[in-house]
């Protein structure tokens, strides 16, 4: 399928509306073999593709910068097969995680991942920038649940590496170089997953304390405490907290505090879980670490507590603008950041500095907004911030990927002979560079 004209104007713009293209055509084809003519005949015509899924990513990867075509996988959605012996889910790359998530657990079985996105965001896009979101502490990178996928390289060539054994040590890896490679380095067509089995008993906490110590006391304790039942530890601070609770006109139900934490279990015996949550409570509580707490033993509560978390994304938009940074960092200095930058900001007409994120993936999502874009704002924030986690040992993107956001910072970040070789790989696999120009590699 073709669109064309006032139809193109949503696949023009990102989810955070900083970047906007002016393509004119946007392909939505439904097979892989249409992906392969579609990209032979713009390899041999030097017209660069820019490959987009549900739109929802956080760098401008997924929009062009000029008139690139738009080459939407929205209509490549069929779920293939999935195998209830093994849990392995195959589908084309388009599904929307969401999708997944349901048709999956009618077996018995979940998602690896877990996104505030999914409603929207695709596998294929998952997979394309190495998604992480809560679920990461407990089933690890979407580089260990990808079993195999199928992708389409520049020249049409369809790289058939949809494996859904578990175990291939035939030769180099190649499905590495698709996953987190942002459309860079081909289409992703069809995937194979491997799904963990859906738990019996799930539990949430979510607790408030005074500072960022006890945050990290907490999750020392967490991690002695619950062992394999964890299953996600989210942080937020109180401005995300009452960004939220404006969003959803929803008050957090225990008393405000500095920092809150929610702890997640999932398990398959509700006694034994409980159990185990209920130590780590009463350690937590007498050692004076919380200020309050509250339980969420049902799935609806569970979601309630959940989109308190998961609504600080859109919480954020309402202000105006967001200044969005994705950083990795060690424990030690986490949250510092967010203190240091109030400070250098407060000459500047912004209206919120606020942390959240995986903390115990060491992923700090650091958020800034304003009511109007303003450069001197971003010019402080990435001065100051990029210093700070290059002087830390970070990274300047944990989860959300390069896109064009932060591409021409990759050469502070990355050593000549480490760019070097992605170019090299750039050219073997997209020797006219017409996939996702612009995007990734400076
Ligand atoms: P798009 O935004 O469409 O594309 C993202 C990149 O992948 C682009 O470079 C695009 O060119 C490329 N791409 C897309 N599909 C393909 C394909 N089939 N083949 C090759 N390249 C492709 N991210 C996290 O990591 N963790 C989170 O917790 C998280 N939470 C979020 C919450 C909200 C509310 C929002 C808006 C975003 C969040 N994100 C998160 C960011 C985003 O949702 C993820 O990056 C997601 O994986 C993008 O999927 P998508 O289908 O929307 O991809
Ligand atoms: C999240 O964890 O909420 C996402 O990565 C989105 C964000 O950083 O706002
Ligand atoms: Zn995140």
């Amino acid at each position: 399928m073709l669109l064309q004209n006032e139809d193109v104007i949503n696949y023009n713009v990102d989810w955070l509306r900083r970047f906007r293209g002016n393509s004119r055509l946007v392909l939505r084809p439904k097979t892989t073999e249409h992906i392969s003519k579609i990209l032979k005949y713009c390899n041999e015509r030097r017209l660069a593709v820019v490959p987009q899924g549900g739109n929802t990513g956080l760098v401008g990867g997924s929009v062009p910068l000029f008139d690139e075509i738009i080459l939407s996988t929205q209509l490549m959605n069929e779920i293939i097969n999935f195998d209830c012996n093994s849990g392995v889910l195959t589908c084309q790359s388009g599904c929307v995680l969401e999708n997944l998530s349901a048709n999956v657990s009618e077996h018995g079985y979940m998602m690896p991942l877990d996104l505030g996105s999914k409603g929207s965001c695709n596998i294929g896009g998952n997979i394309s920038t190495n998604a992480g979101g809560i679920r990461l502490i407990r089933f690890g990178s979407l580089h260990g649940s990808t079993l195999g996928l199928e992708a389409v390289t520049a020249d049409g060539s369809v790289i058939d590496c949809l494996t859904s054994m578990r175990k291939d040590n035939v030769g180099y890896h190649l499905k590495h170089l698709f996953i987190g490679s942002e459309g860079t380095l081909g289409i992703v067509t069809k995937v194979s997953i491997l799904c963990p089995k859906a738990p019996s008993s799930v539990n949430l906490a979510l607790l408030g304390c005074s500072n960022f110590d006890d945050v990290l006391k907490i999750l020392a304790l967490t991690k002695s405490n619950l062992g394999e039942i964890l299953s996600a530890f989210e942080f937020l601070d109180a401005v995300s907290m009452r960004c939220s609770e404006r969003y959803l006109s929803q008050k957090c139900p225990i008393q405000s505090a500095p920092f809150y934490v929610l702890i997640e279990t999932s398990g398959s015996n509700d006694d034994h879980d409980q159990e185990k949550l209920g130590g780590l409570l009463e350690a937590v509580s007498s050692s004076g670490l919380i200020v309050d707490g509250t339980l969420a033993t049902d799935l609806s509560k569970i979601s309630t507590l959940w989109k308190l978390r998961e609504s600080i994304t859109l919480g954020l938009l309402e202000d105006g603008f967001c200044y969005k940074y994705d950083v990795s960092l060690p424990l030690s200095s986490f949250y510092d950041i967010v203190t240091l930058m109030e400070d250098k900001l407060k000459e500047l007409p912004y209206l919120k500095v606020c942390g959240y994120g995986h903390v115990a993936d060491g992923n700090l999502h650091f958020n800034v907004t304003s009511r109007i874009y303003d450069e001197r704002i971003s010019g402080t924030i990435e001065k100051e911030l990029y210093k700070f986690v290059a002087s830390a040992g970070g990274s300047i993107s944990a989860e959300h990927g390069v896109g064009q956001f932060k591409r021409d910072h990759m050469t502070d970040v990355k050593s000549p002979e480490v760019l070097s070789l992605m170019r090299n790989i750039k050219s073997i696999m997209d020797p006219h560079c017409i996939l996702n120009p612009y995007k990734v590699i400076p």
